[in-house]
């Protein structure tokens, strides 16, 4: 029976679109396999987002499916506060130990992406309470930046929009600046002169604030809700040094880069850079049940000690849910036996190169730009101006290729790609020749 759009309506998210472009009956996904999708009314379509840049193995994997089942008879749930634990969630921690980059080897496992950043916030700031420094507590962070929707991590957003309406819940002057955007601010100068521009801004916005009252830096290693802006190779390590040198923490959110999504199994990878504080969701079950953590350096862990009586962080009813850590257990297990973060570096260059090709040198595309499998063309005026185009013309992106099959994310003036790591050169070509010719009909109606 096909789900009625009375009943549609009854979910708070559908009370109001920001850009509504089909009936919502015809929104309606029933099953996936791989990297393609079905409508309930038939409709087959490869989806170029997985999801929400999540569903990194694929859809439909039984092996996931396999190791809830068996968990939730075993052991649905159980808590992880009064020292309780639970072998999945320990079996995890370890792994994810092994996994990141450098010292991280402490998680804090949390439910959404915004609660790890949450978290991710509260640990920097009992580190430096343990630590006798009790008046660092900004964060500062990027304009652009998304670290989750909910009222501490719209503290640290960069997207007005979004924030506005909270704007007297939130504790007042956290900075925020300006990340390095190659394509609009690059100039005539180089990469390395923009990350070194910024990185003095980043700077100055730290010892204006006083390094003292100063607890982290948060960001995004590719600014993602903010436009897939891609800062160049050794931002992170210069932000990284100025942290170092003004003793403020770094707290990396990879909540979208995380688990081989930029071709590396984090993206911290690509700069060499281990920052003190990594959060991570989406990727690590690839959507099939929710689950993120906030991963600490051995030192910030070492500030409490093992016989510590007083509780830190509080935790939550769900931290460590067994059912959910066994599910990224076997979510990692798919993605190393399959080779998924090589695949997403190879299969990543393959998309940019394709689209770059098709696409590059036509008026409406600014840049074709792309870090592993997330990929985006950034569209332009038609005039030559360089000027933004129209969000509402780029939107119409969304429409053109889901006519032509496939699922794609068109915001602001970028449409993204970041489909799931399993995709196959084949589905790759198929994927760019979509997003080609909907642009090419684009530019088409734009003379
Ligand atoms: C970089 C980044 N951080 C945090 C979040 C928030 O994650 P969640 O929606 O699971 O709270 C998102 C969501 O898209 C994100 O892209």
């Amino acid at each position: 029976m096909a789900t009625s759009g009375d009943a549609i309506r009854h979910l708070w998210t559908h009370k109001t679109q920001d850009h509504p472009w089909l009936p919502d009956e015809e929104l309606v996904i029933d099953r996936a396999e791989g990297v393609w999708v079905w409508t309930e009314r038939g409709k087959k379509l490869l989806d170029g987002f997985a999801g929400l840049a999540v569903v990194n193995v694929g859809h439909g994997r039984r092996e996931i499916a396999e190791a809830i089942a068996e968990q939730t008879v075993r052991l649905a749930y159980y808590p992880t506060t009064r020292q309780f634990s639970n072998r999945p969630a320990a079996e995890l921690a370890a792994k994810l130990a092994a996994l990141t980059p450098g010292d991280l080897e402490y998680s804090f496992f949390a439910v959404s992406g915004a609660e790890a950043n949450e978290r991710a916030m509260q640990m920097a700031r009992h580190y430096w309470l343990a630590s006798g420094k009790p008046t660092k507590h900004k964060v500062i962070s990027l304009e652009g930046g998304y670290h989750g929707g909910t009222t501490g991590t719209f503290a640290v957003c960069g997207l007005p929009h979004l924030v506005a309406p909270y704007a007297d819940l939130h504790v007042p002057g956290f900075a925020k600046i300006t990340p390095p955007y190659p394509f609009r601010d690059r100039g005539r100068g180089t990469d390395e002169e923009l990350v070194q521009r910024r990185a003095r801004e980043l700077r100055q916005a730290i010892v204006a604030e006083g390094p003292e009252t100063v607890s982290a830096v948060i960001m995004e290693p590719v600014i993602s809700s903010g436009g897939f802006i891609m800062p160049p190779i050794g931002w992170l390590r210069a932000v990284r040094a100025i942290c170092d040198e003004l003793d403020v923490l770094m707290i990396a959110d990879e909540v979208i880069t995380g688990f081989g999504r930029t071709g590396r199994w984090f993206a911290c990878e690509h700069d060499g850079i281990v920052p003190d504080l990594m959060t991570v969701a989406k990727g690590i079950t690839s959507g099939y049940i929710p689950l993120s953590a906030a991963i600490a350096r051995r030192r910030l862990a070492d500030a409490f000690p093992d016989d510590a009586k007083q509780e830190n962080v509080h935790p939550g009813t769900y931290a460590a849910h067994p059912v959910a850590c066994a599910a990224a257990l076997a979510n990692i297990q798919i993605m190393e036996k399959d080779n998924l973060v090589a695949n997403a570096a190879a299969m990543g260059a393959r998309l940019l190169d394709g689209l770059q090709q098709a696409v590059g040198k036509k008026r409406i595309v600014g840049e074709v730009r792309g870090r592993g499998l997330m990929v985006c063309a950034e569209l332009v005026a038609p005039d030559g101006s360089g000027r933004p185009l129209d969000k509402e013309l780029v939107a119409k992106l969304d429409r053109k290729a889901w006519d032509r099959g496939a699922i794609v994310y068109a915001r602001g003036q970028v449409v993204r790609l970041a489909p799931p790591l399993c995709i196959t050169p084949a589905e790759v070509d198929q994927l760019g020749d979509i997003v080609a010719a909907s642009i090419g009909e684009l530019e088409g109606e734009l003379r």
